[in-house]
């Protein structure tokens, strides 16, 4: 790509330009600052995607000229001793004399058998830490923090309010010289639910195409953060109301293929009247048999029908009222379990890893969700950026069953 990402181009560069939860980052700076005075020796900044945990990190250490050790979460968990990857590290000086601060990142967000060890070592090294040590989490209730919060003091950032979302989108806005009918603004900035990241990268998504207009907004969906297939499911077989089960389908990580398999194990399940049954699965098979055409001929846009033929077969039948177990699709269960998503996501933030001069890591983070919200808006841009990264078929091929 010509030029970075934006949520990288507008990365503020001093605690000034976080917007929202002032006190905090004052706070955050302070502790910082006066590092030898604190009480406990950590702070852990809690709260939700794209708020600006890490930027306010990263945006201190730039206003206090401090050196920023981030250390990766999974790394500091697979590691034999946490005290080789950060042990030293948070107890000698910067070589340049400088201040340093050491940045533990998403600590609840890995997994493993190994993880309640990593933290009580991690607690071991704050108690002997000479440089701040800082560790962020979505969720500070998550079982896996408790001990370690009797060590590091909480800071709770809360969701950015739609009117500072709307500050930033808009100094964007005309920095970039965007082409915006009115109202678009405020439409992303409701969209994106609090979510800085969400809300810049809806914007630069939007933009590749030239003017924005209001209805150009509507693609994008709202960000009711994805749905887990028993949601969707429970929303299809549960709401009267077609424009909703429609969103829950498209904002689910689920996709379509998916989705199908698991309608038609669990029809039997909700639908008992037999008429109604054999119409919803005579609907199931011709939107399956859309999708097989779609395939063969390429024509991707015409997905939304299979997605309509899919919600009109759940809504149309008549079902039964109460709850009922869900069932996982059986036979093809194992299919589906495969690792391949992963390879996949995997090959393709290393494609972006070497052309961007990124991590990996990171690329998952930033470029890949980029790219997949690029391909459900402008799918000739993305399969261009898609070209230009040299991307495999089956990378290309999972992008488009993600519209
Ligand atoms: N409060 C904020 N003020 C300014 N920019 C923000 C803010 N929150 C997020 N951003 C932007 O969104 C991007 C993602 O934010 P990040 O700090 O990584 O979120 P978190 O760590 O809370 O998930 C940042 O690169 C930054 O550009
Ligand atoms: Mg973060």
């Amino acid at each position: 790509m010509s030029s970075e990402p934006w949520v990288r181009k507008y990365f503020p560069n001093n605690s000034k330009g976080i917007v929202g939860n002032k006190k905090v980052v004052q706070r955050l700076l302070e502790f910082v600052q006066d590092y030898k005075k604190q009480k406990k020796k950590a702070v852990l900044l809690v709260g939700g995607t794209g708020v600006g945990k890490t930027a306010s990190v990263y945006a201190v250490a730039a206003e206090l000229n401090y050196e920023l050790l981030e250390i990766n979460s999974s790394q500091v968990m697979n590691a034999d001793s946490v005290k080789n990857v950060i042990g030293n590290a948070a107890n000698t000086m910067s070589l340049t004399g400088r201040g340093k601060i050491i940045l533990i990142d998403d600590v609840d967000a890995f997994s493993g058998r190994k993880d309640r060890g990593g933290i009580s070592e991690i607690i071991d090294v704050i108690k002997k830490s000479g440089n701040p040590i800082i560790l962020t989490a979505l969720n500070q209730w998550n079982q896996k923090l408790r001990t370690l919060k009797n060590h590091a003091e909480v800071l709770q950032f809360r969701k950015l309010m739609k009117s500072q979302i709307k500050v930033l989108l808009k100094l964007i806005a005309d920095s970039e010289e965007l082409c915006l009918e009115q109202g678009v603004i405020e439409l992303v900035a409701e969209k994106s639910r609090g979510d800085m990241r969400a809300a810049i990268t809806d914007l630069e998504v939007l933009a590749t195409g030239g003017k924005v207009l209001q209805q150009d907004v509507e693609t994008l969906g709202y960000r009711e953060k994805t749905l887990g297939v028993f949601e969707v499911l429970d929303k299809m077989f549960h709401s009267q109301d077609y424009h909703e089960i429609v969103k829950a389908v498209r904002n689910s990580d689920v996709n379509l293929d998916e989705l199908l398999l698991w309608v038609a194990e669990n029809l039997p399940r909700r639908v008992k009247d037999r008429d109604s049954l054999i119409k919803a699965y005579e609907t199931l098979a011709e939107a399956d048999l859309f999708r097989a055409r779609i395939r063969k001929r390429q024509h991707w846009r015409f997905l939304v029908y299979v997605q309509d033929l899919l919600v009109l077969a759940v809504m149309l039948a008549e079902k039964n009222r109460g709850w009922f177990k869900t069932e996982r699709p059986s036979k093809i269960a194992k299919l589906w379990k495969t690792k391949s998503e992963r390879n996949v996501r995997a090959s393709i933030s290393a494609a972006f890893a070497e052309n961007c001069h990124t991590s990996a890591r990171q690329a998952e983070k930033v470029y890949l969700p980029f790219l997949k919200t690029l391909s459900l808006v402008n799918w000739k841009k993305a399969s261009e950026l898609c070209a230009s990264l040299k991307l495999g078929e089956k990378e290309v091929e999972w992008l488009k069953n993600s519209i």
